[in-house]
């Protein structure tokens, strides 16, 4: 494709020099967002008497059928073309003539890639958000049908106290729901119109900026030139923002890991969301979870891309900029690509109640309660807290559980204790004690799962 600055230049292209600089094969994915942006500049040229009306209509008109055969295949986008922007208005230009040529009065792909960039992500960030609370529903209603599944808790991964599954599962509700806040947070600083920064210090034609948001559908105007064509906090926004949702994924994964184990067997994968191995006849490995959690690195590593190219750079368009995309692009698609096969994963797989609640009445999970119930008679909870742990050292010693040492051993440490001790510990008891507000007592679950259902 001939250079469209070839006047200024002596020499033929190089073509490998060319293939560097190109940045076709990655933002020719903006190919709508480019067009319609085009599309409205040249309503505004056309309106503000910049050009002619009849050749800001036949450019809208141009514009909309490259889009259509683009869309449709009839028109291939050049991958021998220097960027998106620069294929489109030779695309106008052969179709229109000079009529063509007349498009990119007032404008510069500096704030032409900002505006492009904008258009594009605040649309998948509504993708990502979509998939995001389709997750989040899966983990509201499997917490609900789980509310009373007793679970051990943990804490430096040893069991601690009783919560249920459905607990276990609305802990991660929380996370992802600030994840979509944080990507609404994002979407909201997303929402400034660049284009009439032109290359970088405006222009001296009677633009009418507001117009073109307006067409669009921005909330406002960016108000200063030399950062609208510079500006790429939104890609390092969001991409911190999914950055942390991959991290709140990738723990989740970890524990799906660990559940699946023998050790554990606190869940079985679906066989569609499982894999075996080419040599061991036995195994059912977790691959997509694991993939999850690698595929973390990768879009943290796309963060600290986006951080690092950023970081040296003066004011105001520098072509390093070219670099964000690949990095933004790549962050988005493993983030949809990984909520999506994330969340069937989830919903298909089978809970192992009686394992988990067999795993929980091992671990003296109910040694705090049992505290507890003395404190509540009237022992302070330092002697209850050393009486509870002579007892737990006592079962250890005799291969029991609390729950079946009998009063005689209770008593003999404390005579506080009761025969109505053994109510106080069982499992569940302490777990729908613990109705506390956001506490794991089935009642609860129930009301936190509503909370999260309602803010969606
Ligand atoms: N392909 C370029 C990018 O992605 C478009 C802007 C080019 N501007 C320039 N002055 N070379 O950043």
């Amino acid at each position: 494709m001939a250079k469209m600055w070839a006047g200024r230049f002596s020499k033929e292209e190089n073509e490998q020099v060319n293939d560097f600089n190109s940045s076709i094969s990655f933002d020719s994915r903006m190919y709508q967002h480019d067009i319609m942006g085009s599309i409205a500049h040249a309503t505004m040229l056309g309106e503000q008497g910049i050009i002619e009306k009849s050749e800001a209509d036949a450019i809208c008109m141009g514009l909309s059928e490259i889009l259509d055969d683009l869309k449709n295949g009839r028109l291939a986008v050049d991958p021998s073309a220097e960027d998106i922007h620069m294929f489109v208005e030779a695309e106008l230009t052969a179709r229109l003539g000079d009529t063509g040529k007349r498009l990119h009065t007032a404008r510069s792909r500096n704030d032409q890639v900002a505006l492009d960039i904008r258009m594009y992500l605040r649309d998948e960030i509504e993708a990502v958000t979509a998939l995001l609370e389709e997750l989040l529903h899966v983990l509201c209603d499997l917490a609900k049908e789980h509310a009373g599944t007793v679970m051990s808790g943990y804490t430096h991964l040893q069991r601690a106290q009783p919560v249920s599954f459905g607990h276990h599962l609305m802990a991660y509700a929380q996370m992802l729901l600030r994840d979509r806040s944080r990507l609404f947070d994002c979407k909201k600083r997303m929402d400034d119109m660049p284009l009439g920064s032109c290359a970088l210090a405006g222009t001296t034609y009677p633009l009418n900026r507001e117009r073109v948001a307006e067409i669009l559908n921005f909330s406002h105007v960016t108000e200063n030139s030399l950062d609208g064509v510079s500006d790429r906090d939104f890609c390092m926004e969001l991409a911190a923002a999914l950055s942390i949702l991959m991290v709140h994924l990738s723990r989740f994964c970890e524990e799906i890991i660990l559940w699946c184990s023998w050790e554990f067997k606190f869940i079985e994968l679906d066989d569609a969301y499982a894999t075996g191995s080419s040599i061991m006849p036995q195994k059912k490995n977790p691959d997509i979870a694991e993939l999850v959690r690698g595929k973390t690195g990768r879009v943290v590593g796309d963060l600290v891309t986006l951080l690092t190219m950023m970081k040296g750079l003066p004011l105001a368009y520098n072509k390093d900029m070219q670099e964000d995309k690949e990095a933004i692009f790549d962050a988005v698609d493993t983030v949809k690509l990984c909520l999506s096969t994330f969340t069937p994963m989830l919903s298909s797989m089978t809970v192992l109640k009686d394992n988990m609640r067999q795993a929980a009445a091992k671990g003296f999970i109910n040694a705090t309660d049992c505290a507890d119930y003395l404190t509540k008679k009237g022992v302070p909870f330092r002697d209850a807290y050393k009486a509870t742990g002579q007892l737990v050292a006592q079962c250890i010693k005799e291969g029991c559980v609390l729950e079946t040492l009998p009063l005689a051993s209770y008593q003999a440490v404390c005579p506080v204790f009761e025969q109505d001790v053994y109510d106080a510990i069982r499992l569940e008891t302490c777990l729908n004690g613990r109705s506390v507000l956001g506490g794991p007592a089935a009642e609860s679950v129930r009301k936190q799962a509503d909370s999260v259902m309602k803010q969606l």
